[in-house]
């Protein structure tokens, strides 16, 4: 298994382009089940869940090609779907493969698809899923680990009250409903900004779809959707990720190709700090304000609140900052696996359930680390990019789901960083 070596210590200058969201682009490729005409993407990041996801809607017969000569193109053919059946086996790899269900019964009246499971952050359950999809009048029960469902004369549409925000099962549904009979209403829904993307997406193919972005959305079903070119949105998660490399090795670093707007909690938050974010004419430049960071209490919620998938990433800049910070992380039950190999390099926190208390030390040091999942990882190249001495962070898989070319990117910048491998 494949490690990333990195002495800390080096100022990050130079720029880097942001890649397409992970988090859009899986959901928009699995929206091209729901067409038999192609859909072209752009801006698609290189990243190893993407191919993940590849396997598993060319399993269903969706033809997946690369433009060899447009970096970030790929076109997706659903002409025929020739299985309804997602297995176990490719499922388990991506959780987001889940998103599969509801297109194929939308389509096709039928599908099987294995659970994906829990995973390391969380147990990660799909009731609301269910919820939703039954609610357009499918039948779905479980059986062997697989969910069954049928809708024989087709879904119809319903107005759902979801009793918690999830990102997931809003833009599962939504996917869903746009080929349902009727109108669907979908409230307390997630408002993400990549659940915008793929309401603009499936609108590009011919759905009917407004509210995607706020609180309610509403989806007049239509027979078929068509063909389309979308261009997927900027990694929000990935800037905001850069923008705190430049602020823990107190460097100066602008983000190309992004967009400022989809990070507005995590800019207060990161002000606040000590961390200067001014838009330029080509992106965003952050830097350090003046000299060490402050300590700043934070709390994770559902877009417009600070993202979960931050949280790692803020922790070890907090880890170095002035002072005492606490934070709470209450999307995930599980999402503080970073902390002790934090605390490896030399960090100060305690958690009690879902709250972390840190308390900032002058300098970390670098240690063999272990990574546990994508943004712990990557919350451990950040410390480690700060950090005297050398660190060995184990497991590089992780970071590979996610982060397109994180090595060669921090490299431009001056990180003396290396991919090593076994
Ligand atoms: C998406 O996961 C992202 N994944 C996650 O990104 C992100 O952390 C999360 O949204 C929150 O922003 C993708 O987009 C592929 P949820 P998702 O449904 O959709 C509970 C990363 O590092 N819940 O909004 O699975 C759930 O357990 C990651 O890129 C239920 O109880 O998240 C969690 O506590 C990992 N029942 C909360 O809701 C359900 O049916 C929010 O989950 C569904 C969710």
């Amino acid at each position: 298994m494949d490690r990333i070596g990195v002495v800390g210590g080096v100022a990050l200058q130079g720029e880097i382009a942001i890649a397409g969201a992970k988090n859009a682009a899986l959901k928009l490729m699995v929206a091209s089940l729901l067409s038999d005409a192609p859909l072209v993407l752009e801006n698609m990041p290189s990243v190893a869940d993407v191919g993940a996801l590849t396997s598993v809607l060319e399993e269903l017969g969706v033809r997946v090609t690369r433009d060899a000569d447009v970096p970030g193109r790929m076109c997706l053919h659903a002409e025929s779907i020739t299985s309804t059946t997602a297995p176990y086996d490719l499922v388990r790899k991506m959780r987001a493969s889940v998103l599969v269900f509801g297109p194929l019964l939308a389509r096709c009246g039928k599908a099987k698809v294995s659970l994906p499971g829990g995973c390391a952050i969380g147990t990660r359950p799909v009731d609301l899923h269910i919820l939703g999809l039954e609610a357009l009048g499918a039948r779905i029960h479980l059986e062997e680990g697989y969910l069954l469902g049928e809708a024989p004369g087709g879904l119809k549409g319903a107005r759902i009250d979801f009793p918690m925000v999830s990102v997931g099962a809003t833009e599962h549904v939504m996917m869903a409903a746009t080929l349902a009979q009727g109108t669907t209403e979908l409230h307390n829904v997630a408002q993400e900004p990549e659940i915008l993307d793929l309401a603009e997406c499936l609108n590009a193919m011919g759905a009917r779809i407004t509210g995607a972005g706020g609180p309610v959305i509403r989806i007049d079903g239509i027979e078929g959707l068509g063909a389309a070119t979308h261009r997927v949105v900027p990694d929000r998660i990935e800037t905001g990720t850069y923008i705190m490399a430049a602020a823990a090795t107190d460097g100066e670093i602008e983000l190309l190709e992004t967009n400022l707007d989809h990070l507005g909690a995590e800019v207060c938050a990161l002000t606040k700090a000590g961390v200067e974010i001014a838009e330029t004419n080509r992106g965003i430049l952050a830097k350090r304000a003046n000299g060490r960071l402050s300590a700043v209490d934070l709390e994770t919620q559902p877009f417009p609140g600070f993202a979960t998938d931050l949280q790692a990433q803020f922790m070890a800049l907090m880890a170095m900052a002035q002072g005492e910070s606490h934070i709470d992380e209450t999307i995930f039950e599980n999402r503080f696996m970073h902390v002790p190999e934090l605390m490896r390099m030399g960090a100060d926190i305690q958690v009690h359930g879902g709250s972390a208390i840190v308390k900032g030390v002058e300098r970390l040091h670098g240690a063999p680390v272990m990574a546990t999942d994508l943004r712990a990882s990557v919350c451990l190249v950040l410390a480690a990019l700060a950090a005297e001495g050398e660190t060995i962070v184990n497991r590089v898989y992780h970071l590979d789901r996610g982060y397109e070319r994180l090595v060669d990117k921090l490299a431009a910048c001056g990180a003396r960083i290396e991919r090593l491998a076994d």
